[in-house]
């Protein structure tokens, strides 16, 4: 008779236990009760980098890694980037439901009359020095918002958590904005609100004196784009997001916390360095010993923008980009990179090494030929992913708070080091 439970034979004792398997899951308490004598803590697992460890039960966002699939409670990617705006899946991601016209429209008028940030922020962006990275203005200038905002760590208020989360979605792209303009040595653009989000985020990016014009192509691929980025359950970033929220600290300080972890270059850093890389392989000729470097290096040296922890497939999300390309392209004219990173993968995915593997291009590979050729700086790539990966953190986290099994994260360790020993005072020591 089949039973959903799993039993256990502890050979060092010969008992057995049965542990309960619900939703294909164990539960790593259940493994405590086995004990060599009374004096023994219990069994742990053991799983760095949480390769096959569920942290959370989650409603938010589906991924099916060898298939390449993606869906948003419960809705195909492909169909929401066909389909909707970066708003709309904002307040789905959100709220769990698509919103009723009157919804969509209440949501997006909150959203956008948060965008303007006190004027003190202005002077303190300005502190930073004239080449500095946006990314890290971008994780600094969040972090400020919580000085500006004290209210928000009431964050078991479900009313006050819903007006921090409209805030940030609302401010992030003029944080961005700022940044980008601050490195330039121009002038801020103010926030319109009479335009679309990604309108919006356009203008105050590229405004440069006058009515800034906004290229209805571009926009829709920037809706697109924010739409790909907008969550993708527990990856690094968002595990910052729910780890250091799960301190109870206010939602501006873990959003800063989960902007760190996606700045790095395994992560949303990861568009910036695929462009270093086209940029120096240089020419489709140079491209087979580019490969051989990768291939040798011993994991030293990545094929940036391929490769992914949960998709053994194509990423769903790289395939739209990849199709959306000459769209953007036919009003930017064509990114001369593209056609090296075509010939790259086209390379890679007959190559045994990465066919081995399964590594596939992911969200990255494509997305900085658009973003350059739209007119982004290489050092705003990773600014453009955190804008709608914005809308998901706070979902999460959201969901975190309401979660009765959530606590504060803090996982255990295997301690390896030295035992007790005596303390050897400085004039002893050799
Ligand atoms: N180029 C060359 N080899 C690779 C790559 C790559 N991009 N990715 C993985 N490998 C190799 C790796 O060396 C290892 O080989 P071996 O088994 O011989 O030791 C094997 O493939 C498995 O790699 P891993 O590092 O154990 O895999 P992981 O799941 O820990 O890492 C990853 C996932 C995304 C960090 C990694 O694939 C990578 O570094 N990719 C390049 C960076 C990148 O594009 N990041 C963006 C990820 S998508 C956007 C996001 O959500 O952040």
């Amino acid at each position: 008779m089949s039973k959903d439970s799993l039993s256990i034979t502890d050979n060092r004792t010969g008992k057995t236990y049965e542990v309960v398997i619900d939703n294909g899951t164990i539960k790593a308490l259940d493994l405590r009760q086995i004990k060599v004598g009374d004096g023994d803590f219990g069994l742990m697992t053991y799983d760095p980098a949480f390769t096959n460890t569920a942290s959370c039960k989650s409603r938010i966002t589906f991924i099916d890694g060898d298939r390449g699939v993606l869906n948003y409670r419960g809705y195909p990617i492909e169909q929401l980037a066909e389909q909707s705006n970066y708003l709309e899946t904002a307040y789905l991601i959100l709220l769990g439901e698509l919103p009723s016209r009157a919804q969509y429209e209440g949501f997006a008028h909150s959203i956008t009359h948060h965008t303007l940030v006190h004027e003190n922020i202005k002077e303190l962006m300005g502190g930073f020095r004239y080449d500095a990275h946006p990314m890290g203005m971008l994780m600094s200038t969040v972090a400020a918002l919580s000085t500006f905002y004290p209210e928000a760590k009431h964050i078991h208020d479900a009313r006050n958590r819903k007006e921090q989360i409209f805030r940030l979605i609302a401010k992030i792209p003029t944080l961005a904005a700022f940044a980008y303009r601050h490195s330039v040595g121009m002038p801020y653009a103010y926030p319109d609100n009479d335009l679309s989000y990604c309108g919006n985020f356009l203008q105050m990016m590229f405004k440069m004196g006058g009515r800034y014009k906004v290229n209805p192509v571009l926009e829709r691929a920037l809706e697109v784009l924010f739409i790909l980025h907008a969550d993708h359950e527990q990856n690094c970033s968002t595990s910052a997001m729910r780890g250091v929220g799960s301190s109870e600290v206010d939602p501006y300080s873990s959003i800063a916390a989960a902007i760190a972890a996606l700045y790095g270059p395994l992560h949303g850093g990861a568009n910036e360095q695929v462009l270093h890389m086209l940029h120096d392989i240089g020419s489709k000729d140079k491209i087979p010993s580019f490969i051989k470097g990768v291939k040798t290096s011993g994991g030293e040296v990545r094929l940036m923008g391929f490769g992914h922890r949960v998709y053994k497939n194509y990423d769903p999300r790289a395939k739209i980009i990849k199709r959306m390309a000459d769209q953007v392209f036919e009003v930017t004219g064509r990114n001369p990179l593209l056609d090296i990173a075509l010939e790259l993968e086209r390379i890679a995915l007959e190559d045994e090494y990465f066919v081995k593997r399964k590594l596939y291009p992911n969200v990255d590979f494509y997305s900085g030929l658009i973003y350059q050729a739209m007119g982004f700086p290489l050092d705003m790539f990773p600014v453009l992913f955190a804008i709608p990966r914005t809308s998901g953190w706070l979902a999460q986290w959201d969901e975190m708070l309401e979660d009765k099994e959530q606590k504060i994260a803090r996982p255990r360790q295997v301690y390896l080091g030295v035992q007790r020993r005596d303390y050897v005072p400085l004039v002893a020591r050799s």
